[in-house]
């Protein structure tokens, strides 16, 4: 008799933004503008839904990538550092013409960070080439909101298919956020981002008004504040405290949140649990200025 074959390891599609994030670490962003020497310079790949699927590999998961760069210098060198950290790449398309979207990130001495974006253009919204059959295999879907049309598409093929959906509800249109809430089993939005989707009404007024549009279940991270969330079933705000680390540089944090948590429930995990599971991994990137791996993050959650 054979051994059956290991099962292999949940896969995540993460749809939405990829961009090549140019890194200054600075004393300070000086006002008013001057000249100033950088400590530190890196170069590598952002974006939400990209460094969300570099913590789904590096956490233990598989993870899909679409969306769009351009034929410029930009686009292949990144794709091939998406590539590098085992995420499939393979239907990633690239743009004739288009312009990828690039950034300046200025971390500042206390780690937090400025970042200036450039959204990119002529990389088209028309998302009819996604292969949505390819969500068959996937066991959750995780969606940036930068590319409105594919997100929607691709949400609703989900839902279709009963699949798990997860939305990074950061700062966007208030349009686009309450375009895709309703399509999204789990809204997890930035701070600006709740704002942009409810704005001037208090965070767990906020949630209650995405869950009633639509989610299962609806959260706002606060960075060293922890995360608040609540749920259709119970709609009593909860949080969950961040665990307490010496951040050295915050970008991305986010990002990985929603990578780790898109992977928790694709393991499916309950909800407490991967709110918890995230905000480690969300934690670990602050303090280290690197996505984690699985290790030391199981770590931090039996320490922490
Ligand atoms: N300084 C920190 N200490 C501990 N945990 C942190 C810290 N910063 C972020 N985290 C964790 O990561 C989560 C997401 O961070 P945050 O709310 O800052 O994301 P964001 O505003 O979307 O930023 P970005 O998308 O640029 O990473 C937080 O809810 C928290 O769990
Ligand atoms: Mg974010």
């Amino acid at each position: 008799m054979t051994d059956a074959p290991a099962a292999l390891p949940p896969l995540v599609v993460c749809l939405g933004n990829l961009v090549a994030d140019h890194t200054f670490s600075v004393q300070e962003v000086e006002q008013p503008p001057s000249k100033n020497i950088a400590r530190a310079y890196r170069l590598g790949p952002g974006g939400m839904a990209a460094n969300a699927a570099i913590a789904v590999v590096r956490l233990g998961g598989r993870a899909l990538f679409w969306g769009r760069v351009g034929d410029d210098m930009n686009g292949g060198p990144l794709a091939e550092a998406l590539a590098a950290e085992g995420v499939d790449m393979s239907q990633l398309r690239h743009v004739p013409g288009g312009r990828t979207p690039v950034s300046a990130v200025l971390v500042d001495r206390m780690g937090e960070r400025s970042i200036f974006n450039y959204r990119g253009e002529g990389l088209g919204l028309d998302p009819t080439w996604l292969p949505l059959d390819s969500l068959a295999a996937a066991s959750a879907l995780l969606c940036d909101p930068r590319w409105l049309e594919g997100a929607e598409q691709a949400l609703l093929a989900a839902r279709q298919r009963g699949i798990p959906s997860v939305l990074d509800g950061e700062k966007s249109e208030t349009r686009i956020l309450r375009q895709l809430v309703p399509l999204v089993d789990h809204a997890i939005f930035s701070t600006p981002g709740l704002q942009n989707f409810a704005p001037g009404v208090a965070p767990a007024e906020g949630l209650r008004r995405a869950v009633a549009s639509g989610a299962r279940v609806a959260a706002v991270t606060r960075g060293e504040a922890g995360t608040l969330w609540l749920t259709r079933e119970d709609p009593t705000p909860r949080e969950t405290p961040a665990f307490p680390v010496e951040a050295t540089n915050t970008t991305g944090a986010g990002d990985v949140f929603h990578g780790a948590y898109a992977l928790a429930i694709a393991e499916r995990q309950e909800v407490a649990a991967a709110m918890r599971f995230a905000s480690a991994a969300g934690a670990l990137r602050a303090r280290d200025g690197e996505t984690p791996r699985r290790l030391p993050l199981e770590e931090l959650l039996v320490g922490g």
